[in-house]
């Protein structure tokens, strides 16, 4: 058995789009400029950023087969597309940026059919890449985030786990989503 899924009880899952290094290095670069406009902040690590599509909390071992169906089968009605990051938003109550990510509708419709394949409930859905937590804005206007594409060409289910060092996202399961060939 692959060493990530070693038996456990229970596993914090999430299912999202993994980040390529180039938007990596926009929203790092991002989180430096706005250092200094914030009071207080706690920035999500580079290696940590990554789009939420359907947080699915604790699971057993014994829901990783109906989970990555359900992934297949979602993938199966969408073509690999262009996402791009192109402003930052606040979710004032909890303290949240975060980067906008287009095309909404897309993103939306995979958020309701991962719902749909999982059978388990639509939740509210903004398309989002947190980026600070706990953040407390001194000086407005926040810096501007320079508009960036990247391909997204699978849907990636995500294990988070705490370590002394913090929470870390490990990568399950990767799967594609359809190509454009028509072979
Ligand atoms: P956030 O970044 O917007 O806070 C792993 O924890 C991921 O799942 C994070 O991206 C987080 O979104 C999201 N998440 C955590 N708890 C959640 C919850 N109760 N409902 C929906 N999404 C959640």
């Amino acid at each position: 058995m692959n060493d990530k899924l070693r038996q456990k009880d229970s596993r914090r899952l999430f299912i999202g789009i993994s980040l390529p290094d180039d938007v990596r290095d926009t929203l790092a670069a991002w989180q430096n400029q706005a250092e200094k406009h914030l009071n207080t902040f706690r920035f999500t690590k580079r290696d940590n950023l990554h789009l939420t599509l359907y947080f699915l909390g604790n699971c057993t071992d014994n829901e990783l087969p109906g989970i990555t169906r359900a992934m297949k089968q979602a993938a199966a009605n969408h073509t690999a597309f262009t996402a791009t990051v192109d402003s930052i938003g606040i979710f004032s109550k909890k303290r949240i940026l975060w980067a906008h990510v287009a095309p909404d509708n897309t993103l939306e419709t995979l958020h309701a059919d991962l719902a749909n394949e999982l059978n388990r409930p639509e939740t509210r859905f903004a398309s989002h890449i947190t980026l600070v937590r706990k953040a407390k804005v001194e000086k407005a206007p926040l810096p501007p985030l320079p508009k960036t594409g990247f391909p997204v060409r699978e849907l990636t289910l995500f294990e988070s786990s705490s370590s002394p060092d913090g929470v870390v996202y490990t990568e399950l399961a990767k799967v594609p989503l359809r190509t454009n060939s028509k072979a």
